[in-house]
């Protein structure tokens, strides 16, 4: 037993992670005390992932040892990991689909009545109880199943699961890329709380803000090694990113104005389940950015353009051909790409390579009679995870084994490469480090100066305000408003965002802007019942150098 440590909490000596050629981690040594918040910083594919699934039994070590309070911990099991009190909020939330909420948090460690059967009154009880400690009593209904969850609900269940039973270390893998403001609010509440009752919280974000709001501490990974602790207090971004990427960052956006006055995407009156009426322009070499809060409807909006969603109405117009609704094959082939939200479930193949996956939707280009052109394919999935910064051993490496934040490059880069004639961006840069979003930026716009018509849907206000010449903002499936780039700011946007609740009684608001739809049709709305967790509130992601 070695007692290289005195400080209560855990920590990490000279760790060390290969998958195969793939050396995630080398040499790490880290502590991460009690009461404190350690903030693990890193560009995709640094190994925070990594480092916390060794943590929490996940993983074995290739090299190196675990320690709690200054003792070595053998880990050769997620149960023992729990055990000593380690806990994860795992960046992709395992949820048991056909069970209720209540039952998926205290998934094996079920309340039995004598008989042995699932004693429901105690459930409820623990559940009710649990909620109401933690706070999410209103964002949580423990009778959903898991099936039903929004994404920001999965992650509150994983949250509740890590927190039942005595938790001394508990590690957050970017938890809030699906969040909403208010539960954003709830989790840094949560968060702190936990750090005052003397628990090691270790937390993953690529947001700066965050990371300098809630962390004491900042480590950095780079390349799999320790490339620094900086005390959050005295940290200045620019230093982070300098630690992060390994070299200054000077300018993130690009700057230029070269939208035409050709139309090339028009939508008239474009109404499904969650969009009402939705009107809108986007011409070539034009950067159109897509406001709006939880629910608004972008992500619908997106979908449906697509033809990934049902139609009730309107018309959505390429190069003034009609599309048909619901026809996703005839919108791709008609020049319109979509890379969506929830990539890893909608977009990936996990078992391809990053190739097979780069090349999807470009292969007829590449074609020449019936042969696909190997090297051609090869050339272009290459010079993509190269700009892009993807890290892996290779371009054959298969999608699956690949970062979280790799993976959303890999389908970004599946368009980019197209280079449709309407290209339409949801979220691009979530998960996605500093580096390597500088890199999308760069890529949108060459795709604009080129003449591609960018629709681009981020809640990062500061994304938005860099990169669009035009913003328009939805709230309650409808277009509130839209604002080109010398009137746009952040409040201008956030009070469209928010007319509805804002306008009350021939309040302001609701008035259409420009392109004037005031077309309400009704009060309340949907509130995007498919997935209300996925719009986050926009927030600062600062990051810019
Ligand atoms: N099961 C696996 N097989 C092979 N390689 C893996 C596996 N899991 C992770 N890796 C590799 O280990 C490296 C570190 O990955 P990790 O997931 O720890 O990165 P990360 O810092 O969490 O990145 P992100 O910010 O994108 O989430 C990556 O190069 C990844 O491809
Ligand atoms: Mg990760």
């Amino acid at each position: 037993m070695t007692t290289t440590t005195t400080t209560a909490g855990a920590g990490v000596r000279d760790l060390g992670k290969r998958f195969g050629e793939v050396r995630a981690l080398g040499g790490v040594t880290l502590d991460f005390p009690a009461g404190r918040v350690t903030a693990l910083m890193g560009e995709n594919g640094a190994g925070k992932s990594t480092l916390l699934k060794i943590l929490t039994g996940d993983h074995q070590p290739s090299e190196g040892t675990v320690l709690l309070d200054g003792a070595e911990l053998v880990l050769g099991s997620p149960a023992r990991a729990r055990a000593a009190g380690i806990r994860i909020i795992p960046q992709e939330p395992e949820i048991i689909p056909h069970v209720s909420v209540a039952e998926n948090v205290y998934a094996g460690a079920l309340p039995r009545t004598a008989g042995r059967r699932l004693d429901r009154a105690e459930l409820r009880r623990r559940i009710t109880a649990d909620l109401d400690r933690l706070g999410f009593s209103r964002v949580l209904d423990p009778d959903l199943l898991g099936s039903q969850l929004t994404p920001a609900q999965r992650q509150l269940v994983e949250i509740l699961r890590a927190l039942t039973g005595e938790a001394r270390v508990i590690a957050f893998d970017e938890p809030t890329s699906s969040l909403s403001e208010h539960e954003v609010d709830a989790l840094f509440t949560l968060i702190r709380r936990l750090r005052d009752q003397g628990v090691a919280v270790v937390y993953v974000s690529h947001r700066m803000q965050e990371i300098f709001q809630l962390a004491d501490r900042i480590a950095v990974l780079r390349d799999g090694m320790l490339a620094g602790v900086l005390d959050a207090a005295e940290a200045g971004e620019q230093e982070l990113v300098r630690l992060m990427v390994g070299r200054d960052l000077s300018q993130l956006f690009v700057r230029q104005n070269v939208a035409t006055d050709r139309v090339v995407l028009q939508v008239e009156d474009l109404t499904t389940d969650e969009v009402r009426g939705v009107n809108l322009v986007v011409r070539a070499g034009e950067v159109v950015g897509l406001a709006g809060l939880i629910g608004a409807g972008r992500s619908e909006l997106a979908l449906a353009l697509a033809g990934d969603l049902p139609v009730r109405g309107g018309t959505v117009r390429l190069d003034g051909r009609g599309l048909r609704p619901g026809r996703p094959g005839e919108a791709i082939r008609a020049g319109l790409g979509l890379a969506p939200e929830e990539r890893k479930a909608q977009a990936l193949f996990l078992r391809r390579s990053i190739r097979d996956n780069t090349s999807l939707v470009v292969l007829d280009r590449l074609r020449r009679w019936r042969f696909v052109r190997r090297g051609a394919e090869r050339e272009l999935a290459q010079g993509f995870a190269d700009r892009l910064r993807v890290r892996a051993s290779g371009i054959e490496q298969e999608v699956r084994t690949l970062s979280g934040g790799n993976q959303q490059k890999v389908v970004l880069a599946r368009w980019l490469a197209r280079k449709p004639k309407v290209l339409i961006l949801d979220e691009p840069t979530r998960g996605i480090d500093v580096g390597a979003k500088a890199e999308i930026y760069q890529i949108i716009a060459d795709l604009a100066r080129e003449g591609v018509a960018l629709l681009v849907i981020s809640s990062e206000l500061p994304e938005l305000l860099g990169l669009a010449d035009r913003v328009v903002v939805m709230q309650n499936g409808r277009i509130t408003g839209e604002l080109d780039r010398a009137e746009a700011s952040e409040e201008r946007i956030l009070a469209l965002a928010m007319a509805d609740d804002l306008s009350g009684v021939g309040g302001r608001g609701a008035d259409g802007g420009p392109n004037g739809h005031g077309g309400r049709t009704g009060p309340g709305g949907p509130e995007g019942h498919g997935d209300p967790g996925r719009e986050k509130e926009p927030r600062d992601e600062g990051g810019r150098p």
